[in-house]
């Protein structure tokens, strides 16, 4: 058994991957180089790295792709992609290329608010907390005014503090209920930061109040943003006329259009396929939102709230065709930061922004969703036609051949073949097998 360790981050980087090796992996002798194989050899970079989280003992590489020819708002873009799934990149381009000759993609933002709260507890009433909280309101603008004035300058700031009853809920509960403008960053430390001094304001006015009696009590339990942004909306979408939607000569644009709308409804009604085909939309909008360096974890979170607004997970999709016309679209709460965070940090997040010509907070957010609906596009076109397994093998093949440690030589005749043939695990290893022999 290990023993507890203290003061493990205080070790040296050096010490802490000693204490791995010896601790939990004595049996692999390769341990101590795999990590250190994944260092740069620029010590300020690695340094940099290293200061990003507590405990870096290594780096973690994620493939970082193109997807060219995708026409946005009438401009062309190149998307770079941080993402180990085969499949993801080539899909994305295929699509893109798809819709740049149908007239691209449209997108637009619809609004732009983040949320925040302060949540706590009290236990008087209602009427004398709401006198308070009037009373007060321009004392919680003035005591930000340190943190806003740059973010005013920038055009945003502190849109509108509410009050919130949820008592019904939950005894004594209420909220701050706070809009925030962030304009190009994503906004968490400067909301967090404001809420927090919200919540001083709060309590110690409400301790200053005469007329609270013992019972009326206040109590502050925490203050944070919130990852659920409804009022942070973009949309994105593409449209063409039907016939002009088949590539495929067994196949006419109507019947691809009536096999497409059907894949979309099927998502909208029926939960364990919504999830999948959300997941499909965001193997596009993480991939984008890790290259620039935003966190996917809250866009996630997120998304799929969204997707279950109302009272069910429902696909973020839908698709209709009338009057001849094809259409598919998409609205999903996107909050990104084109300014903070890593963006200026990580050399590589800062080269994707520069990938994507610098763009707006807003400009990202159309891009990103156009990823996530591409996406959708190239993986519901592949399972209403040839399945998906034709595309996603071929792409999967380099990872089998990779595994089983094919020369260049032997990968070329491999890639030869499976040109022709049916990629499967087992197909794959019976004919490296046979090329060896
Ligand atoms: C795989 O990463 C994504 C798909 O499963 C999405 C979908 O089923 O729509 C292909």
């Amino acid at each position: 058994m290990t023993k507890p360790v203290n003061g493990f981050s205080k070790f040296s980087k050096s010490e802490k991957i000693a204490w791995l090796a010896e601790n939990y992996l004595a049996e692999n002798k390769k341990a101590v180089s795999t990590l250190q194989q994944y260092w740069n050899d620029d010590e300020k970079l690695q340094k940099l790295h290293d200061e990003f989280i507590e405990n870096t003992v290594s780096n973690f590489y994620l493939p970082l792709g193109l997807a060219p020819n995708f026409l946005i708002n009438g401009k062309h873009h190149v998307l770079p992609m941080a993402i180990e799934e085969s499949s993801v990149v080539a899909a994305a381009s295929k699509a893109a290329k798809f819709w740049s000759e149908r007239g691209g993609f449209k997108a637009t933002v619809i609004n732009q608010k983040k949320i925040g709260q302060v949540h706590f507890l009290y236990t008087g009433d209602f009427s004398k907390l709401e006198k308070l909280f009037k009373n007060i309101e321009p004392k919680f603008r003035e005591s930000v005014k340190s943190i806003t004035r740059n973010m005013e300058k920038r055009g945003g700031g502190i849109l509108e503090i509410d009050l919130i009853d949820k008592t019904q809920d939950l005894k004594n509960y209420y909220q701050l209920f706070v809009k925030f403008d962030t304009r190009d960053s994503m906004g968490a430390n400067f909301i967090n930061s404001c809420l927090e001094k919200f919540a001083e304001v709060l309590q110690e006015e409400a301790s200053k109040v005469q007329d609270f009696t013992k019972e009326e009590n206040l109590q502050i339990i925490m203050s944070i943003l919130s990852n659920y942004v409804p009022e942070c909306i973009v949309r994105a979408e593409v449209s063409c006329p039907v016939n002009e939607l088949s590539e495929d000569k067994n196949m006419s644009g109507e019947q691809f259009a009536e096999k497409f709308v059907q894949a979309v409804k099927i998502a909208e009604i029926e939960p364990y396929r919504a999830v999948t085909h959300n997941k499909g939309i965001m193997n596009g909008i993480d991939a984008v939102v890790l290259a620039t360096g935003n966190d996917f974890r809250a866009v996630e979170a997120g998304i799929h709230a969204y997707a279950s607004r109302n009272g069910s997970y429902s696909s973020l999709t839908h698709a209709s065709v009338e009057n001849g016309i094809f259409k598919f679209w998409m609205e999903i709460p996107l909050a990104l930061g084109t300014v903070g965070g890593l963006t200026s940090l990580h050399p590589l997040v800062k080269l994707a922004l520069d990938i994507l010509q610098k763009p707006s907070a807003s400009e990202l957010m159309e891009i990103t969703a156009v990823a996530g609906l591409a996406q959708n596009f190239a993986a519901l076109r592949s399972l209403t036609t040839t399945g998906i397994q034709q595309g996603h093998m071929k792409m999967h093949l380099m990872n089998i051949l990779n595994q089983n440690e094919a020369t260049e030589n032997e990968k070329e005749k491999m890639v030869e073949y499976f040109t022709h043939h049916t990629i499967t695990h087992s197909s794959v290893i019976d004919q490296l097998e046979k090329i060896r022999s």
